[in-house]
């Protein structure tokens, strides 16, 4: 469940984010679903109940039978690669799956020789996910490509337009976010395929499973040249709460927080329970919880921990106060039972904030208090960088071909709609910010349910993801 309190912070954190919108009741709320219907130019068929059912089908390509994960190149994601090509295929697209594991569908338009519009999302899941996360950027481009393929306008678009599912964004097994993206920015390093997982199975182990024989090479032919590519857009659900606050179903992205992921070890003696005196332990399971909680009171107080160091600008630590996010979202213990004092503990660091100095800043400070911690308790410490993303500034001007769509989109489906299209920052991380390295980029954010995100009770209405189509559709016939 999310608390109140959760909601109410990331609503401040989104609003030091430029919202441009006055607060109003749902922009659907007074429309019947039938009045909607006879605006027959509006493909609802498509762009609503065949884009809703495929997000449902999706839901449930699965590894686990209880809930949804999709990671990287395993058995599930093999079969939503599949169904996702089968999609493409369906909508005219020409399709291949390259050798990372990404899904592409493209068509060439009436100027094959002009740089293409990348459009897309990622097809891998968290752990317990939500169907919508990711999804729902590749289903609305297909369903957009899908309306303009039956209607005969495919060759009419102004410039080739690529779909891409991307292989993985969520980064769950290898901690490394964006290697579908990353390899087409060309900004995977060259150790990349070495990564291991928990059970040491590394990248390159993962890939040869899936019959591709990766090599430093053959990963960086997968790089995009920049002059081929106008641009990239990403829609995707806000998985924050003010699109809901406004009662608008969808907004444009100014610009994307920064993320560091570390992960931290901390070895200690291992031990009976009942038999080491408490004076005489070495015990990494409270050295990591004391860490935990010093990381919360940084992260929530940034001004007054970091201000005293001389490490971030005045400026920096402002911005941070607002924006800095820390989560510890993964623990685990050696060799974890109930009688034994642990003589290891891991866990992750997730840290974001729009300013990319305050990030390091929090980062360096954070990591010698960490140090500090372990020596007071005379038990070893080391702190692996896993990611790091600097934020990112989106393109101004796609981005308001992009709000153009979304209005005209909603005016469609709305006559009377007077406000502007919000304008809001994204805390999550996106694909788009790989892409970012190769070419220009814009995202559209779409409404969900109570801001919901990385859970199973992520939620979209069904006009929401119409809106978000019909607004791809118009953007893709105003190129
Ligand atoms: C991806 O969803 C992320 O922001 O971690
Ligand atoms: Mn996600
Ligand atoms: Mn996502």
């Amino acid at each position: 469940m999310i608390s109140t309190f959760t909601l109410f912070h990331s609503f401040i954190f989104f609003l030091y984010l430029l919202i441009s919108t006055p607060s109003r009741a749902s922009l659907f709320s007074g429309i019947e679903t039938g009045d909607l219907e006879k605006k027959g130019d509006l493909f609802p068929q498509i762009l609503r109940d065949e884009a809703v059912a495929r997000l449902h089908e999706l839901g449930k390509v699965s590894d686990a039978s209880e809930y949804l994960e999709r990671t990287f190149l395993s058995p599930a994601t093999t079969r939503a690669i599949d169904l996702i090509r089968k999609w493409m295929e369906d909508a005219g697209l020409r399709t291949w799956v390259d050798e990372m594991g990404n899904v592409h569908g493209r068509v060439e338009g009436a100027n094959a020789n002009t740089e293409a519009l990348l459009i897309g999302s990622h097809m891998d899941t968290v752990i317990d996910a939500g169907k919508f996360d990711g999804a729902l950027g590749i289903v609305s481009a297909i369903s957009a490509l899908k309306v303009m393929h039956v209607n005969g306008n495919l060759q009419n678009l102004r410039r080739p337009v690529e779909v891409i599912a991307f292989c993985d964004e969520e980064g769950v097994r290898f901690q490394t976010t964006f290697l579908g993206s990353g390899a087409i920015a060309g900004i995977l390093s060259a150790t990349t395929l070495e990564i291991p997982d928990k059970k040491n199975v590394t990248i390159k182990d993962v890939l040869k499973e899936n019959s591709i024989e990766a090599t430093e090479e053959s990963l960086l032919k997968l790089k995009y040249d920049p002059k081929s590519v106008w641009g990239y857009v990403e829609l995707h659900i806000e998985q924050g709460p003010v699109l809901e606050q406004v009662g608008f179903p969808l907004g444009v992205v100014k610009g994307i927080a920064g993320q560091t992921r570390l992960k931290v070890t901390v070895k200690g003696s291992q031990g009976h329970a009942g038999t080491v005196p408490m004076s005489m332990r070495q015990d990494p399971m409270v050295a990591a919880a004391e860490q935990i909680v010093l990381m919360e009171n940084l992260c929530k107080h940034p001004e007054e921990y970091l201000s005293y160091g001389g490490h971030c600008s005045d400026s920096s630590t402002k911005s941070l106060s607002s924006s800095l996010v820390c989560t510890v979202g993964e623990i685990s213990t050696w060799p974890s039972a109930s009688n034994v004092i642990p003589g290891q503990v891991t866990y992750t660091v997730d840290i974001r904030a729009i300013d990319d100095l305050g990030r390091e800043a929090v980062i360096y400070d954070l990591s010698n208090r960490i140090y500090q911690i372990c020596d007071k308790r005379s038990v070893s410490c080391l702190i692996e960088h896993k990611h790091d993303a600097g934020a990112v500034i989106c393109d101004s001007e796609l981005s308001s071909q992009l709000k153009s769509a979304a209005y005209s989109a909603l005016k469609r489906m709305e006559d009377d709609i007077q406000d502007e299209v919000p304008i809001l920052m994204s805390g999550a991380g996106h694909d788009a910010m790989a892409m970012s390295r190769l070419t220009k980029v814009a995202m559209l954010f779409v409404r969900c349910r109570g801001g919901i995100s990385h859970s199973p009770q992520e939620d979209v209405l069904d006009n929401d993801i119409w809106a978000a189509g019909l607004a791809t559709l118009s953007f893709l016939e105003n190129l």
